[in-house]
């Protein structure tokens, strides 16, 4: 599998040559710069290269030397003059030699006195492995301040501090300046873990399943070089093809989503990211704003990323290693080849479970297939070969299921035959599949020895042991190609009454903050562009039938107070009223059962409003302190926490892309009309998503809103918007990370 990308030519040289490192006088190269010179630097200084040798000092000057670092390496160390048969020096300052990078292992009390050593040098690149900085509290967090703020002032990059260290693992580099005891081979996997104990085993797991890295990094407290550098020098390396994240938090989520969604559509970006939500447990009143909070909106962030999310190390290894070694496919049409139909069920039901479906296979395949299987066979898909299925059979049906235009993946089950051995089932399979432009992938249902064996065969493709996380791998890899295919679009822009808009807004603010009164909100939604059935808003219950007149029957009826929030929940909506009569009862019925949950106090007047028809949808925005607002939308009314049909997208946001979420909705297919219903105006609401979006990141103060209903009328007639809640930030808002 993991063909190790060609050797690049070394950065910097214009010729595309590679020039030797060491014992050249005639040329040198230049002095890398930025990431360079941490990644990819002519000699490395180990400052706190131990002379004992179960030392993290004393590890990493071994890995360096073990790795067959192709630069010059400078152990700094006062107590020693050789380290390693190489000759020690007392400071970085003594060393005759340019010095490009860095690593620092020395008791924190020393570190900034060893980086101002090393700016002094003019080293530009720094890995610091010293613990006890900002996770250990206040002292550590003031030391790694100043600390940041030397390394930024000197113009240096620095990886950690409390980190494991970077690997190179490029043929030009070979440089391993970790301590991990599991060293790198050379690969397309570019990594970035937060966690160092973590690194240990993700270069473990990497190794047997022989997946290479071009780089590693341990990226400890990300005091200078957050996991969005690292994205973006990997974005545009020809050697990394696939690039993977383990996270515990974001430092900037609003400019990864940005920077993830220029890379992923370049190449597949994993992410394993743990916690599972992003806005904590913040108190939120809106449908938006509790949905948001929940873990429905990190996975939004990350899928409007085009990032795959995986839940844990393991799933993630899956995915990259299928990554490395197979094309993406360019349908969803998967062909399941098996010898035992328990397992092809099991199968089935992962594909489809999955989003993926189950290929009709052509005429001529079946005849293909049915010229050399037993009578016995099944020639549908899934093909089973049963039990007797031999290892040049598996080559011959795979090849035939390939060859299938009607045919995007193959997915391979092998349950050990008596007859034949697992391992001539899968060199057969490689030799009839290996190049091919779609995607086989294999699950092997055999006992350990085989697994074993597989650990010490040469690169080969991923060996999954059960149908389902092969099914997700596919789907994973599906949603890869359709992300990177799918055109950009074009972000467009709405005339909104913007003065009107902060006019409104402004007022609230001055305020305190807090919930817009209906009219305002109204008028500001207006004033974005988005047409609304006007409430008229009744103070005095005598006005109730003079002002019912006016707006029109058939209406309906609302309770109206700032502090009654969701009113259908106190009884506080009713719909279908056709005349005067029908009014006076229904307000008697509101201001019962207002009573009865405790709200009638809060009722300050009514709200007339006339009736609208169509599908009841939610558009909602909500501004996370960190990621900033995030629009909603879905399946309106009442019951939108319950039925969560709901998207998230991130402004700015294109047409393709609403249109896209909202084909991945249930209401999106209500709106295309069920059971004969004309279908629903889809561009009316994707306009109206998209002036949401707009509003929100144009005006930040809009801590939240819900349009809650909107209702779409059929195609061509739009819509209206009947009830709005619009809160403006206020003093207890946390602003945005920027
Ligand atoms: N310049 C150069 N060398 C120095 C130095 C300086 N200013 N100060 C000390 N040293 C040398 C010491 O002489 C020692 O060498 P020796 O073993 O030959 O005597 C070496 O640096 C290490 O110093 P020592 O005092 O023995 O510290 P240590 O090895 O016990 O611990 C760290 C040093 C950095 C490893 C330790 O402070 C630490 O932070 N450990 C945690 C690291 C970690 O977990 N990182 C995150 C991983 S995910």
């Amino acid at each position: 599998m993991a063909d190790a990308p060609a050797p690049a030519p070394r950065r910097g040289n214009p010729n595309g040559t590679i020039l030797p490192l060491t014992g050249n006088k005639t040329r040198t190269p230049p002095p890398p710069r930025g990431l360079d010179a941490v990644f990819r630097p002519r000699s490395i200084a180990v400052i706190g290269a131990s002379t004992r040798a179960h030392s993290i000092g004393g590890n990493l000057l071994s890995n360096l030397f073990r790795s067959g670092f192709t630069g010059k390496i400078f152990p700094i160390n006062p107590h020693a003059s050789v380290l390693h048969s190489v000759k020690c020096y007392p400071t970085v300052g003594a060393v005759p030699d340019e010095v490009d990078c860095a690593i620092v292992s020395v008791p924190k009390e020393h570190v900034l006195e060893v980086v101002a050593d090393c700016a002094r040098k003019g080293i530009r690149g720094l890995v610091v492995i010293t613990a006890g900085f900002k996770e250990v509290g206040a002292a550590g967090a003031e030391l790694e301040r100043r600390l940041t703020e030397l390394v930024r002032r000197k113009g240096m990059r620095m990886i950690g501090p409390n980190c494991m260290g970077v690997i190179n693992a490029e043929p030009e580099y070979s440089m391993d300046a970790t301590f991990s005891p599991t060293p790198a081979s050379y690969g397309p996997l570019a990594f970035a873990s937060q966690s160092g104990a973590l690194g240990v085993a993700i270069l473990n797991v990497a190794q047997s399943l022989k997946l290479g890295f071009t780089q590693f990094v341990s990226m400890g407290n990300k005091a200078n070089v957050s996991s969005n550098d690292m994205l973006t020098y990997w974005e545009d390396d020809p050697r990394t093809r696939i690039i993977a994240l383990y996270l515990e938090s974001f430092g900037n989520p609003r400019r990864f989503v940005e920077i993830a969604r220029r890379v992923t559509k370049k190449k597949p970006v994993l992410v394993v990211k743990s916690g599972r939500t992003v806005a904590g447990a913040r108190a939120a009143s809106s449908h938006t704003g509790a949905l948001a909070a929940s873990e429905v909106a990190i996975d939004a962030v990350l899928e409007a990323c085009g990032v795959s999310r995986s839940d844990t190390i393991e799933e993630l290894f899956d995915l990259a290693s299928a990554l490395a070694s197979q094309p993406l496919p360019q349908g969803d049409r998967v062909a399941i080849l098996t010898n035992a139909g328990g397992p092809a069920i099991m199968a089935t039901d992962a594909v489809i479970q999955q989003g993926l479906r189950l290929a009709e296979l052509s005429a001529g395949t079946r005849r293909k297939l049915a010229a050399f299987l037993p009578p016995e066979a099944s020639l549908g898909n899934p093909v089973d070969m049963i039990a007797s299925a031999s290892d040049v059979n598996y080559g011959r049906a795979a090849k035939i299921l390939l060859a299938d235009r009607g045919v995007d993946a193959v997915l391979v089950i092998n349950v050990t035959p008596v007859l034949y051995g697992p391992r001539t089932v899968w060199d057969a399979l490689m030799a009839a599949t290996s190049g091919s432009k779609k995607p086989v992938l294999s699950v092997f249902m055999a006992n350990e020895a085989f697994y074993d064996e597989a650990r010490s065969m040469p690169a080969h493709p991923p060996i999954y042991r059960f149908p389902e996380p092969a099914a997700r791998v596919l789907a994973e890899m599906w949603k890869i190609g359709r992300w990177q295919k799918k055109p950009g679009g074009t972000f467009r822009r709405f005339r909104m009454r913007s003065t009107a808009i902060r006019r409104i807004l402004a007022r609230r603010k001055r305020r305190g903050g807090g919930y817009l009164d209906p009219d305002d909100a109204f008028n500001l939604l207006e004033a974005a562009g988005v047409p609304v059935a006007r409430p008229a808003y009744v103070r005095r219950e005598m006005d109730l039938p003079r002002r019912a007149r006016e707006v029109g029957y058939p209406l309906v009826l609302k309770a109206s107070g700032e502090k009654i929030v969701h009113k259908s929940d106190v009884g506080g909506v009713t719909a279908g009223i056709r005349d005067d009569a029908e009014l006076a009862a229904a307000v008697l019925r509101m201001k019962t059962d207002l009573a009865r949950h405790g709200a009638l106090a809060q009722l300050e007047g009514f709200i007339l409003q006339r009736e609208a028809a169509g599908r009841e949808i939610v558009v909602g925005a909500t501004n996370d302190p960190k990621i900033g607002p995030l629009v909603m939308f879905g399946l309106g009314g009442r019951y939108v926490e319950i039925f969560k049909d709901v998207k998230f997208v991130l402004p700015p946001v294109t047409r393709e892309e609403v249109l896209d979420a909202l084909s991945r909705l249930k209401a999106g297919v209500l709106l295309s009309g069920v059971r004969g219903e004309r279908p629903g105006d889809r561009e009316f609401l994707v306009e109206t998503v998209l002036r949401i979006c707009q509003l929100t990141a144009d005006f930040p103060d809009i801590a939240e809103m819900d349009v809650n209903p909107l209702f779409i009328a059929a195609r061509g007639r739009r819509g209206v918007a009947v009830d709005v809640r619009v809160r403006v930030s206020g003093r207890d808002d946390v602003s945005h990370a920027g």
